[in-house]
Protein backbone atom coordinates (compact mmCIF):
# COMPACT_ATOMS: atom_id res chain seq x y z
CA UNK A 1 0.00 0.00 0.00
CA UNK A 2 1.13 3.57 -0.88
CA UNK A 3 1.61 6.58 1.58
CA UNK A 4 -1.15 8.29 0.22
CA UNK A 5 -3.32 4.83 1.22
CA UNK A 6 -4.25 3.26 -2.10
CA UNK A 7 -5.45 0.05 -1.29
CA UNK A 8 -5.79 -1.09 -4.62
CA UNK A 9 -3.46 -4.18 -5.10
CA UNK A 10 -1.46 -3.73 -7.79
CA UNK A 11 -0.67 -7.34 -8.05
CA UNK A 12 -3.10 -9.90 -9.89
CA UNK A 13 -3.36 -13.65 -10.50
CA UNK A 14 -5.33 -15.00 -13.61
CA UNK A 15 -6.45 -18.35 -13.26
CA UNK A 16 -7.53 -21.00 -15.84
CA UNK A 17 -9.05 -24.13 -14.77
CA UNK A 18 -9.35 -26.37 -17.91
CA UNK A 19 -10.45 -30.14 -18.42
CA UNK A 20 -7.43 -31.73 -16.97
CA UNK A 21 -5.25 -28.44 -16.18
CA UNK A 22 -4.53 -25.76 -14.00
CA UNK A 23 -2.97 -22.31 -15.30
CA UNK A 24 -1.76 -18.90 -13.43
CA UNK A 25 -0.50 -16.18 -14.46
CA UNK A 26 0.51 -13.30 -12.02
CA UNK A 27 1.15 -9.98 -13.76
CA UNK A 28 1.67 -6.56 -11.88
CA UNK A 29 0.06 -3.44 -13.16
CA UNK A 30 2.81 -0.72 -13.50
CA UNK A 31 1.32 2.36 -14.59
CA UNK A 32 -1.33 1.06 -16.82
CA UNK A 33 1.77 -1.67 -18.22
CA UNK A 34 1.91 -5.24 -17.38
CA UNK A 35 4.80 -7.09 -15.89
CA UNK A 36 4.85 -10.82 -15.58
CA UNK A 37 5.68 -11.66 -11.71
CA UNK A 38 5.17 -15.43 -12.20
CA UNK A 39 3.64 -18.23 -14.06
CA UNK A 40 2.36 -21.88 -12.95
CA UNK A 41 0.50 -24.56 -14.68
CA UNK A 42 -0.06 -28.00 -14.22
CA UNK A 43 -1.38 -31.20 -16.02
CA UNK A 44 -3.22 -33.85 -15.00
CA UNK A 45 -3.25 -37.35 -17.24
CA UNK A 46 -6.62 -37.68 -18.80
CA UNK A 47 -7.08 -40.77 -16.31
CA UNK A 48 -6.81 -38.72 -13.62
CA UNK A 49 -8.69 -35.61 -14.18
CA UNK A 50 -11.47 -38.03 -14.81
CA UNK A 51 -14.54 -36.08 -16.00
CA UNK A 52 -13.02 -32.72 -15.49
CA UNK A 53 -11.68 -31.24 -12.12
CA UNK A 54 -15.28 -29.36 -11.81
CA UNK A 55 -16.18 -32.42 -10.32
CA UNK A 56 -13.94 -32.43 -7.79
CA UNK A 57 -13.35 -28.87 -6.41
CA UNK A 58 -11.93 -29.61 -3.33
CA UNK A 59 -9.28 -31.70 -5.15
CA UNK A 60 -8.82 -28.65 -7.36
CA UNK A 61 -8.35 -26.49 -4.89
CA UNK A 62 -5.70 -28.38 -3.36
CA UNK A 63 -4.39 -28.75 -6.82
CA UNK A 64 -4.32 -25.45 -7.28
CA UNK A 65 -2.92 -23.75 -4.11
CA UNK A 66 0.42 -26.49 -4.79
CA UNK A 67 0.68 -24.45 -8.38
CA UNK A 68 1.11 -21.24 -6.89
CA UNK A 69 3.14 -22.30 -4.35
CA UNK A 70 5.22 -23.91 -6.41
CA UNK A 71 5.32 -20.72 -8.70
CA UNK A 72 6.20 -18.48 -5.76
CA UNK A 73 2.89 -17.04 -6.34
CA UNK A 74 2.51 -13.20 -3.92
CA UNK A 75 -1.06 -12.23 -4.56
CA UNK A 76 -4.57 -13.88 -2.90
CA UNK A 77 -6.09 -11.77 -5.45
CA UNK A 78 -7.68 -14.06 -8.00
CA UNK A 79 -9.68 -13.49 -10.96
CA UNK A 80 -10.87 -16.63 -13.16
CA UNK A 81 -13.00 -17.46 -16.12
CA UNK A 82 -16.11 -19.80 -16.79
CA UNK A 83 -15.40 -22.21 -19.13
CA UNK A 84 -17.51 -21.32 -22.64
CA UNK A 85 -18.68 -24.66 -22.73
CA UNK A 86 -20.48 -24.01 -19.57
CA UNK A 87 -21.52 -20.16 -20.29
CA UNK A 88 -24.83 -19.25 -22.09
CA UNK A 89 -24.69 -15.95 -24.23
CA UNK A 90 -26.49 -14.22 -26.04
CA UNK A 91 -27.03 -10.59 -27.20
CA UNK A 92 -30.83 -8.93 -27.41
CA UNK A 93 -31.57 -5.54 -28.75
CA UNK A 94 -33.41 -3.78 -26.11
CA UNK A 95 -35.38 -0.53 -26.40
CA UNK A 96 -33.89 2.21 -25.36
CA UNK A 97 -34.32 3.89 -21.73
CA UNK A 98 -32.90 6.53 -19.70
CA UNK A 99 -33.55 4.77 -16.06
CA UNK A 100 -30.77 1.60 -16.17
CA UNK A 101 -33.07 -0.42 -13.69
CA UNK A 102 -35.68 -0.13 -16.52
CA UNK A 103 -33.33 -2.70 -18.55
CA UNK A 104 -33.16 -5.61 -15.96
CA UNK A 105 -36.38 -6.44 -16.35
CA UNK A 106 -37.17 -6.78 -20.24
CA UNK A 107 -33.19 -8.98 -19.94
CA UNK A 108 -35.15 -11.00 -17.68
CA UNK A 109 -37.88 -11.46 -19.74
CA UNK A 110 -35.81 -12.13 -22.78
CA UNK A 111 -33.26 -14.68 -21.11
CA UNK A 112 -37.02 -16.68 -20.01
CA UNK A 113 -37.32 -17.53 -23.58
CA UNK A 114 -33.64 -18.36 -24.72
CA UNK A 115 -32.14 -19.64 -22.10
CA UNK A 116 -31.54 -23.50 -21.21
CA UNK A 117 -32.23 -22.66 -17.69
CA UNK A 118 -34.91 -20.70 -15.48
CA UNK A 119 -33.74 -17.32 -14.94
CA UNK A 120 -33.98 -17.96 -11.07
CA UNK A 121 -31.16 -20.67 -11.29
CA UNK A 122 -28.54 -18.59 -13.11
CA UNK A 123 -26.33 -16.05 -12.39
CA UNK A 124 -26.33 -13.56 -14.91
CA UNK A 125 -24.22 -10.33 -16.36
CA UNK A 126 -25.33 -8.04 -18.78
CA UNK A 127 -22.50 -5.77 -20.49
CA UNK A 128 -23.72 -2.57 -22.63
CA UNK A 129 -22.47 -2.65 -26.10
CA UNK A 130 -23.53 1.04 -27.61
CA UNK A 131 -22.10 2.43 -24.67
CA UNK A 132 -20.52 6.08 -24.33
CA UNK A 133 -17.67 4.76 -26.86
CA UNK A 134 -20.14 4.09 -29.23
CA UNK A 135 -21.64 7.47 -29.30
CA UNK A 136 -17.61 8.48 -30.21
CA UNK A 137 -17.52 6.36 -33.14
CA UNK A 138 -21.32 6.96 -34.35
CA UNK A 139 -19.98 10.45 -34.98
CA UNK A 140 -17.73 9.32 -37.57
CA UNK A 141 -19.76 7.56 -39.52
CA UNK A 142 -20.17 8.06 -42.88
CA UNK A 143 -23.28 9.20 -44.52
CA UNK A 144 -23.93 6.12 -46.43
CA UNK A 145 -24.38 4.97 -42.42
CA UNK A 146 -26.62 7.34 -41.62
CA UNK A 147 -29.72 5.04 -42.42
CA UNK A 148 -28.64 2.03 -40.94
CA UNK A 149 -27.56 3.99 -37.49
CA UNK A 150 -31.11 5.99 -37.81
CA UNK A 151 -32.84 2.53 -37.42
CA UNK A 152 -30.04 1.36 -34.60
CA UNK A 153 -31.11 4.49 -32.75
CA UNK A 154 -34.02 2.90 -31.45
CA UNK A 155 -32.46 -0.09 -29.41
CA UNK A 156 -29.57 -0.90 -27.26
CA UNK A 157 -27.63 -3.61 -27.28
CA UNK A 158 -26.73 -5.86 -24.42
CA UNK A 159 -24.60 -9.01 -24.03
CA UNK A 160 -25.96 -10.92 -21.79
CA UNK A 161 -23.78 -14.11 -20.27
CA UNK A 162 -25.01 -16.60 -17.79
CA UNK A 163 -24.54 -19.93 -16.17
CA UNK A 164 -25.84 -22.16 -13.82
CA UNK A 165 -25.35 -21.07 -10.08
CA UNK A 166 -24.25 -24.96 -9.15
CA UNK A 167 -21.53 -24.71 -11.57
CA UNK A 168 -20.76 -20.87 -10.13
CA UNK A 169 -20.27 -22.39 -6.44
CA UNK A 170 -18.13 -24.98 -7.42
CA UNK A 171 -15.32 -22.33 -8.73
CA UNK A 172 -16.22 -20.24 -5.35
CA UNK A 173 -15.32 -23.77 -3.52
CA UNK A 174 -11.95 -23.95 -5.37
CA UNK A 175 -10.70 -21.28 -4.39
CA UNK A 176 -11.94 -20.95 -0.77
CA UNK A 177 -10.10 -24.50 -0.94
CA UNK A 178 -6.82 -22.71 -2.20
CA UNK A 179 -7.18 -19.68 0.10
CA UNK A 180 -7.46 -17.35 -2.71
CA UNK A 181 -9.36 -14.35 -2.72
CA UNK A 182 -12.06 -14.41 -5.86
CA UNK A 183 -12.21 -11.19 -7.42
CA UNK A 184 -14.46 -11.90 -10.19
CA UNK A 185 -15.49 -14.35 -12.70
CA UNK A 186 -14.87 -13.33 -16.11
CA UNK A 187 -15.53 -15.15 -19.45
CA UNK A 188 -12.69 -17.29 -21.60
CA UNK A 189 -14.09 -15.42 -24.15
CA UNK A 190 -13.23 -11.55 -22.47
CA UNK A 191 -10.24 -13.13 -21.31
CA UNK A 192 -8.85 -13.68 -24.61
CA UNK A 193 -9.78 -10.40 -25.91
CA UNK A 194 -7.39 -9.05 -23.51
CA UNK A 195 -4.89 -10.95 -24.21
CA UNK A 196 -4.62 -11.66 -28.05
CA UNK A 197 -6.47 -8.60 -29.57
CA UNK A 198 -6.77 -5.47 -27.31
CA UNK A 199 -7.78 -2.63 -29.00
CA UNK A 200 -8.50 -4.14 -32.40
CA UNK A 201 -11.69 -3.37 -33.38
CA UNK A 202 -12.35 -5.69 -36.78
CA UNK A 203 -14.14 -8.69 -37.12
CA UNK A 204 -11.95 -11.25 -35.97
CA UNK A 205 -12.25 -15.16 -34.86
CA UNK A 206 -10.52 -16.80 -31.85
CA UNK A 207 -9.80 -20.07 -32.63
CA UNK A 208 -8.94 -21.96 -28.76
CA UNK A 209 -7.90 -25.38 -29.82
CA UNK A 210 -7.76 -27.03 -25.80
CA UNK A 211 -7.42 -30.67 -24.67
CA UNK A 212 -10.96 -31.38 -24.99
CA UNK A 213 -12.88 -28.70 -26.16
CA UNK A 214 -12.37 -26.44 -28.80
CA UNK A 215 -13.69 -23.16 -28.61
CA UNK A 216 -14.70 -20.12 -31.05
CA UNK A 217 -15.42 -16.62 -30.77
CA UNK A 218 -16.19 -14.13 -33.36
CA UNK A 219 -15.42 -10.81 -32.14
CA UNK A 220 -16.68 -7.40 -33.23
CA UNK A 221 -15.32 -4.40 -31.81
CA UNK A 222 -13.89 -5.98 -28.61
CA UNK A 223 -17.49 -7.88 -28.42
CA UNK A 224 -17.88 -11.26 -28.89
CA UNK A 225 -20.67 -12.05 -30.95
CA UNK A 226 -20.62 -15.63 -31.84
CA UNK A 227 -19.49 -17.86 -28.91
CA UNK A 228 -19.12 -21.80 -29.76
CA UNK A 229 -18.20 -25.41 -28.26
CA UNK A 230 -17.15 -28.22 -29.35
CA UNK A 231 -16.12 -31.40 -27.63
CA UNK A 232 -12.84 -31.63 -30.27
CA UNK A 233 -9.65 -31.20 -29.28
CA UNK A 234 -5.72 -32.55 -28.86
CA UNK A 235 -6.78 -35.53 -26.51
CA UNK A 236 -9.26 -36.68 -29.72
CA UNK A 237 -5.47 -37.12 -31.26
CA UNK A 238 -3.75 -38.85 -28.93
CA UNK A 239 -6.26 -41.28 -28.33
CA UNK A 240 -6.63 -41.64 -32.00
CA UNK A 241 -2.69 -43.14 -31.53
CA UNK A 242 -3.16 -44.59 -29.20
CA UNK A 243 -5.78 -46.89 -30.32
CA UNK A 244 -4.67 -46.79 -34.67
CA UNK A 245 -0.62 -47.26 -33.46
CA UNK A 246 -0.90 -49.56 -30.30
CA UNK A 247 1.20 -46.80 -28.71
CA UNK A 248 0.86 -46.42 -24.42
CA UNK A 249 -0.99 -42.50 -23.78
CA UNK A 250 2.58 -41.21 -23.22
CA UNK A 251 4.07 -42.05 -26.57
CA UNK A 252 1.17 -41.36 -28.20
CA UNK A 253 0.87 -37.62 -26.54
CA UNK A 254 5.15 -37.17 -27.41
CA UNK A 255 4.55 -38.74 -31.27
CA UNK A 256 1.86 -36.10 -31.61
CA UNK A 257 4.41 -33.25 -30.61
CA UNK A 258 6.65 -34.57 -32.87
CA UNK A 259 4.16 -35.11 -35.94
CA UNK A 260 5.12 -31.60 -36.89
CA UNK A 261 9.17 -32.02 -36.85
CA UNK A 262 8.80 -35.20 -38.59
CA UNK A 263 7.65 -32.84 -41.47
CA UNK A 264 5.57 -34.99 -44.29
CA UNK A 265 5.22 -32.63 -47.32
CA UNK A 266 4.53 -29.87 -45.53
CA UNK A 267 0.21 -31.02 -45.32
CA UNK A 268 -1.66 -31.87 -42.26
CA UNK A 269 -0.67 -35.44 -41.32
CA UNK A 270 -3.44 -37.76 -42.17
CA UNK A 271 -4.53 -38.46 -38.65
CA UNK A 272 -4.85 -34.98 -38.13
CA UNK A 273 -8.25 -35.13 -40.45
CA UNK A 274 -10.77 -36.50 -38.55
CA UNK A 275 -10.35 -33.76 -36.12
CA UNK A 276 -9.59 -30.57 -38.22
CA UNK A 277 -12.36 -31.71 -40.84
CA UNK A 278 -15.41 -30.80 -37.83
CA UNK A 279 -13.64 -27.58 -36.77
CA UNK A 280 -13.48 -26.36 -40.79
CA UNK A 281 -17.34 -26.85 -40.33
CA UNK A 282 -17.80 -25.34 -37.22
CA UNK A 283 -16.20 -22.15 -38.34
CA UNK A 284 -18.22 -22.08 -41.42
CA UNK A 285 -21.11 -22.48 -39.64
CA UNK A 286 -20.18 -19.59 -37.31
CA UNK A 287 -19.32 -17.22 -39.91
CA UNK A 288 -22.47 -17.80 -41.08
CA UNK A 289 -24.15 -17.39 -38.20
CA UNK A 290 -22.07 -13.83 -37.57
CA UNK A 291 -23.20 -12.53 -41.31
CA UNK A 292 -26.50 -13.20 -40.69
CA UNK A 293 -27.02 -11.97 -37.56
CA UNK A 294 -28.90 -8.41 -37.10
CA UNK A 295 -27.23 -6.98 -34.51
CA UNK A 296 -23.92 -6.74 -36.11
CA UNK A 297 -22.12 -4.14 -38.26
CA UNK A 298 -18.78 -5.65 -40.38
CA UNK A 299 -20.45 -9.48 -41.21
CA UNK A 300 -17.17 -10.53 -42.81
CA UNK A 301 -14.27 -11.71 -40.39
CA UNK A 302 -10.97 -10.68 -41.75
CA UNK A 303 -8.66 -13.07 -39.61
CA UNK A 304 -8.76 -16.34 -37.43
CA UNK A 305 -6.29 -15.44 -34.44
CA UNK A 306 -4.87 -19.48 -32.76
CA UNK A 307 -4.54 -20.26 -29.19
CA UNK A 308 -5.00 -23.44 -26.96
CA UNK A 309 -1.99 -25.72 -26.69
CA UNK A 310 -3.40 -27.83 -29.68
CA UNK A 311 -2.75 -24.88 -32.17
CA UNK A 312 0.97 -26.45 -31.63
CA UNK A 313 -0.57 -29.33 -33.94
CA UNK A 314 1.88 -29.97 -36.99
CA UNK A 315 0.60 -27.33 -39.90
CA UNK A 316 -2.33 -26.52 -38.52
CA UNK A 317 -2.22 -22.60 -38.93
CA UNK A 318 -1.44 -23.36 -42.82
CA UNK A 319 -4.38 -25.36 -42.97
CA UNK A 320 -6.69 -23.43 -41.99
CA UNK A 321 -5.26 -20.97 -43.74
CA UNK A 322 -5.74 -22.33 -47.43
CA UNK A 323 -8.88 -24.13 -46.46
CA UNK A 324 -10.06 -21.13 -45.85
CA UNK A 325 -8.23 -18.48 -47.79
CA UNK A 326 -7.57 -16.03 -45.09
CA UNK A 327 -5.28 -15.01 -42.93
CA UNK A 328 -4.65 -17.60 -39.60
CA UNK A 329 -2.07 -17.10 -37.38
CA UNK A 330 -1.18 -18.44 -33.82
CA UNK A 331 -1.60 -15.06 -31.03
CA UNK A 332 0.91 -13.95 -28.78
CA UNK A 333 -0.52 -13.38 -25.18
CA UNK A 334 2.60 -12.25 -24.07
CA UNK A 335 2.47 -9.36 -26.66
CA UNK A 336 1.33 -6.72 -24.20
CA UNK A 337 3.45 -8.40 -21.10
CA UNK A 338 6.66 -6.91 -20.11
CA UNK A 339 8.86 -10.19 -19.04
CA UNK A 340 12.55 -11.51 -19.00
CA UNK A 341 14.60 -12.02 -22.37
CA UNK A 342 15.99 -14.81 -21.32
CA UNK A 343 12.36 -16.41 -20.81
CA UNK A 344 11.18 -15.57 -24.46
CA UNK A 345 11.99 -19.17 -25.89
CA UNK A 346 9.75 -20.45 -22.79
CA UNK A 347 7.07 -18.30 -22.78
CA UNK A 348 6.66 -18.65 -26.60
CA UNK A 349 6.18 -22.73 -25.95
CA UNK A 350 3.42 -22.26 -23.75
CA UNK A 351 2.11 -18.83 -24.62
CA UNK A 352 -0.84 -20.87 -26.20
CA UNK A 353 -2.55 -22.58 -23.18
CA UNK A 354 -1.27 -19.65 -21.13
CA UNK A 355 -3.22 -17.15 -22.62
CA UNK A 356 -6.88 -17.28 -21.01
CA UNK A 357 -4.78 -16.60 -17.54
CA UNK A 358 -2.66 -13.83 -19.01
CA UNK A 359 -5.86 -12.19 -20.30
CA UNK A 360 -7.54 -12.86 -16.66
CA UNK A 361 -4.58 -10.95 -14.97
CA UNK A 362 -5.03 -8.05 -17.20
CA UNK A 363 -8.27 -7.53 -16.02
CA UNK A 364 -8.06 -4.85 -13.67
CA UNK A 365 -5.24 -2.97 -15.74
CA UNK A 366 -8.11 -1.97 -18.27
N1 LIG B 1 3.66 -28.95 -28.90
C1 LIG B 1 2.44 -29.47 -28.94
N2 LIG B 1 2.00 -30.09 -30.05
C2 LIG B 1 0.77 -30.61 -30.11
N3 LIG B 1 -0.11 -30.57 -29.09
C3 LIG B 1 0.26 -29.95 -27.97
C4 LIG B 1 1.54 -29.36 -27.82
N4 LIG B 1 1.63 -28.80 -26.60
C5 LIG B 1 0.44 -29.03 -25.99
N5 LIG B 1 -0.39 -29.72 -26.80
C6 LIG B 1 -1.74 -30.19 -26.50
O1 LIG B 1 -2.50 -29.09 -26.04
C7 LIG B 1 -3.56 -29.56 -25.19
C8 LIG B 1 -3.60 -28.69 -23.95
O2 LIG B 1 -3.95 -27.40 -24.35
P1 LIG B 1 -4.65 -26.37 -23.36
O3 LIG B 1 -3.81 -26.23 -22.16
O4 LIG B 1 -4.96 -25.15 -24.15
O5 LIG B 1 -6.00 -27.16 -23.00
P2 LIG B 1 -6.94 -26.98 -21.73
O6 LIG B 1 -7.25 -25.54 -21.61
O7 LIG B 1 -6.35 -27.65 -20.55
O8 LIG B 1 -8.16 -27.82 -22.16
P3 LIG B 1 -9.66 -27.42 -22.37
O9 LIG B 1 -9.67 -25.97 -22.78
O10 LIG B 1 -10.09 -28.35 -23.44
O11 LIG B 1 -10.32 -27.66 -21.09
C9 LIG B 1 -3.27 -31.01 -24.88
O12 LIG B 1 -4.15 -31.83 -25.63
C10 LIG B 1 -1.82 -31.18 -25.37
O13 LIG B 1 -1.57 -32.49 -25.84
MG1 LIG C 1 -8.49 -23.99 -22.23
Amino acid sequence: MGIFGSSKPTTFLGVDIGGSSIKVVELANEKGRARLMTYGYLELPPQEAGDGLFDQPKKAGELLAQVCKEAGVKTTQAMTALQASSVFSTILALPKTKDPKAIKPLIDAELGKLAPLPVSEMITYSTMIDGEKGKEEEKKRSKEEEGVKKEKDKYTRVLVTGAAKTFVQKYIEIFKTAKLNLQAIDTESFALIRALIGKDRGAIMILDLGSKRTNLFIVEKGIPFVSRSINLGGDTVTKRMVEQMQLSEGDAERAKRDLGIAGGNGSLPKILEPIMQPIVNEIRFAFQLYANMELTEIKRVEKIILTGGSSHLAHVPEYLSETLNMNVYRGDPWARVVYPKDLAVVLEEIGPRMAVAVGLAMREME
